[in-house]
């Protein structure tokens, strides 16, 4: 072999060692492309809800009021008064609204623009009979767009103590994970007839042990279970009744508190009270400010007695109230 055609082969072997070279780099280009492609593709699936998570804002306490479209008078009183005590702390209030036909008045319109703060459910009608439906999409919308460790669901005309509901929670509670905290009933007979009527209950002769609805606090766990089992959960009349039935199997702190003053009349005005029913809330407010947050009430009354809970006996015999005469 001459040196010309040695060199011409070397020359040759270099190019096919090239091309070779070549060929495996765009190859191995073109394999890490398709993965990363891939790796993105899924993370991207992923992180719609994992990026949307980071975004989440956090929330020590998240306050869910249910109120109806046209109770705008409600909505301006609780604005005017407890609500404005939610500013040194982390934590966000809503408004829930039904907006299953769609059509909203000028007035509700202008109201959501001003305050920002009315959850609008597509899915639920904006009626008595579907608060259960409300509060389950509510704590849905809530666990899904908001992080927090406590929930409080009241009424429109629920007065409530804000800061001292955040240092039992700190304080006495101990960021327990698994609490339902309200003033609970664990007899009531299950209504039959009238506007609370229950047509398919079968569950009991009395209903669960429930917190009434005119406050209760739920922890985020409790929340979550709620959320992610919304599709089989039963749907009551009541939504406390709801609440009850669907916590019932569940081992967690269920802690019973005469503070919760949410019967359906309330008990009078005593400055313990961390959470009040159907009082005036100007009034209540009021008194509040000028004792620098000590006394709720100018005046303290008893109407009625609140009875403790007995967990230990039947739930037909846990709640009994001393009728004796108040003095
Ligand atoms: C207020 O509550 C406290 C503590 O529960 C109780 O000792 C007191 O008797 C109550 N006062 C009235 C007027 O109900
Ligand atoms: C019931 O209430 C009356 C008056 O408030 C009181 O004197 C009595 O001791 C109470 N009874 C019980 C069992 O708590």
């Amino acid at each position: 072999m001459s040196t010309k055609t040695k060199i011409a082969m070397k020359l040759r072997i270099v190019k096919y060692k090239f091309l070779w070279f070549l060929c495996s780099f765009i190859l191995g280009c073109a394999i890490t492309l398709y993965y990363i492609s891939k790796v993105d593709h899924i993370s991207s699936a992923h992180t719609g809800l994992s990026k949307y998570k980071n975004l989440k804002h956090s929330y020590f306490l998240v306050i869910l009021i249910l109120t109806s479209s046209k109770n705008y008078i409600r909505r301006k009183n609780i604005r005017e008064t407890w609500i404005k005590s939610i500013e040194k702390y982390q934590v966000k209030y809503l408004f829930s609204i039904g907006n299953k036909d769609h059509v909203l008045d000028l007035k509700l319109k202008e109201e959501i623009h001003q305050y920002d703060d009315i959850l609008l459910l597509n899915q639920v009608p904006d009626e008595f009979t579907s608060l259960s439906q409300k509060v389950l999409h509510s704590m849905k919308y809530i666990y899904e767009h908001f992080d927090f460790q406590y929930l409080l669901k009241c009424d429109d005309d629920t007065f409530v103590r804000v800061p001292n509901i955040i240092h039992e929670l700190e304080h006495k509670f101990h960021y327990d994970k698994k609490l339902y905290w309200g003033y609970f009933d664990g007899r009531a007979r299950v209504k039959r007839l009238g506007k609370y009527k229950e047509i398919n209950w079968f569950l009991c002769d009395r209903y669960l042990p429930y917190a009434l609805g005119g406050g209760y606090v739920l922890s985020q766990s409790l929340v979550k279970f709620i959320s992610q089992n919304s599709d089989m959960l039963s749907l009551y009349t009541c939504e406390d009744v709801s609440v009850g039935v669907w916590l019932s199997g569940l081992d967690i702190t269920r802690y019973h508190d005469v503070r919760f003053d949410t019967e359906f009349q309330s008990r009078g005005c005593n400055n313990s009270y961390l959470i009040v029913h159907k009082q005036n809330m100007h009034q209540l407010y009021n008194s509040l400010m000028l004792s620098n947050q000590v006394r709720l009430c100018f005046q303290e009354y008893k109407d009625r007695n609140a009875y403790e809970y007995n967990w230990k006996v039947a739930p037909s015999q846990c709640c009994v109230r001393n009728n004796s005469k108040i003095p």
